[in-house]
């Protein structure tokens, strides 16, 4: 088991994360903790499945199979509690596609779309490239807890926008929201009946003490929810593309189910299919093994960084194996410091690209001990060189 979660060479893969980091470090030897695509293999029984399916050797026009929704059907009833129907599953190629889709069918160009930064830099691009606009509802900080601004929340609602975009878990900042959070965002949707879009890709990586609340747990009461999820994110099956959009309004999926259709997107391919199916079927072992590794990752973090006294602070991490950090280094602001790591070959993520999270950093925690530990190490030699400790 320990071996899961070993380091893996990533370069000359076309691995979009390592290609960027080669770029970003100009040839330096670079260990990148930018992108959130994990650094190691995916569970085994994965690759075995994805081996027995190449193996076969015939790879022409495959169906869903009868299985698909089943699958699905049973994961979100054994992980998160709740009860969808076959029909409310629509099989779609990626988390972002499926958001572009939803944007652009169930909202109006020039619409105002809310999105709660810091949050995950790609919603603004997808919102924009729809020609609706960005509206920022800012995270609350409270006691190192971001908190959701429903005062302000409301006001937006009240002044008329009518499209919501829910991080469920939260990216960047790795809050998994709780049940009573969300209830209070799903009745305020409900009294000015705005859209809940919840983009779930990072559901299933969650710290021990901490519940994951799908919003497909509210269907029953609000009918205007959107649930966008993937296994892809969690497994480290993101090169295969797969998603799925769960929706139980009628009228809704039916928008959506048409809309795929007209686009000739109505089946994922075969071997995303087969990741899919497997790691929702055998692939809970994997994850609970996953789930410690990158706790354990944290942990070791956090408590190498607290050896700089507060140069650092560490947020807690309730979900997702992104960590979010505050740079209190005098004169040197956090984007600077993700620029001077590079020419040490630390490639971070710099908080200002998700908006409202300029003194920050961000970090994958989904590698290998040792690929942490190296980047730790290169972090004290630039520390030591600008005599900052
Ligand atoms: C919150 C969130 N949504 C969506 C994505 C991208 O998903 P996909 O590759 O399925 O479009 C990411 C990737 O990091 C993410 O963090």
């Amino acid at each position: 088991m320990s071996d899961w979660f070993k380091t893996l060479n990533r370069k000359n893969t076309d691995s979009i994360k390592w290609r960027l980091a080669e770029e970003k470090c100009q040839g330096r030897e670079c260990y990148t903790f930018s992108i959130a695509d994990s650094d190691y293999q995916t569970a085994p029984v994965i690759k075995k499945a994805l081996l027995d399916r190449v193996k076969h050797g015939a790879f022409g026009y495959a169906g869903r199979g009868e299985d698909y929704e089943d699958i699905i059907i049973s994961w979100y009833k054994k992980r998160y509690d709740v009860n969808i129907t076959k029909k409310s599953i629509i099989p779609v190629p990626t988390v972002l596609n499926a958001l572009s889709v939803v944007i652009d069918k169930l909202s109006n160009i020039n619409d105002d779309i809310i999105i709660q930064t810091p949050v995950y830099h790609v919603f603004k691009p997808v919102i924009e490239a729809n020609q609706r606009h960005v509206l920022e509802s800012p995270l609350g900080l409270e006691d190192l807890q971001y908190k959701m601004d429903f005062k302000h929340i409301e006001k937006l609602f009240k002044n008329g926008s009518k499209t919501f975009v829910l991080c469920n878990p939260h990216n960047p900042v790795g809050r998994v929201w709780t049940e009573k959070e969300l209830k209070t965002l799903v009745d305020l949707a409900k009294k000015y009946q705005v859209l809940l879009i919840s983009d779930e890709i990072h559901s299933d990586i969650i710290m021990p003490g901490y519940k994951f609340t799908s919003l497909g747990t509210y269907f029953h009461i609000y009918d205007k929810i959107i649930v966008i999820s993937a296994p892809t994110k969690v497994f480290n099956i993101a090169g295969l593309q797969i998603a799925q959009i769960i929706v139980e309004n009628e009228s809704i999926n039916e928008i959506l189910k048409d809309e795929y259709m007209r686009l000739h997107l109505t089946t994922p391919n075969l071997l995303a299919l087969t990741a899919l199916k497997t790691a929702y079927k055998d692939g809970f072992k994997w994850l609970k093994a996953q789930n410690k590794h990158i706790q354990a990752n944290y942990e070791y973090m956090k408590s190498y960084l607290h050896q700089y006294n507060n140069l650092f602070l560490v947020f807690p991490l309730e979900g997702t194996y992104l960590s979010w950090i505050k740079v209190n280094i005098k004169g040197l602001n956090a984007k600077d410091l993700v620029d001077e790591l590079m020419k040490y070959g630390v490639f971070l993520s710099e908080g200002d690209k998700f908006g409202n999270g300029e003194d920050f950093v961000r970090a994958s925690l989904a590698c290998s001990k040792e690929q942490l530990i190296t980047g730790l190490e290169k972090l004290t030699i630039y520390l030591r060189d600008k005599n900052i400790i």
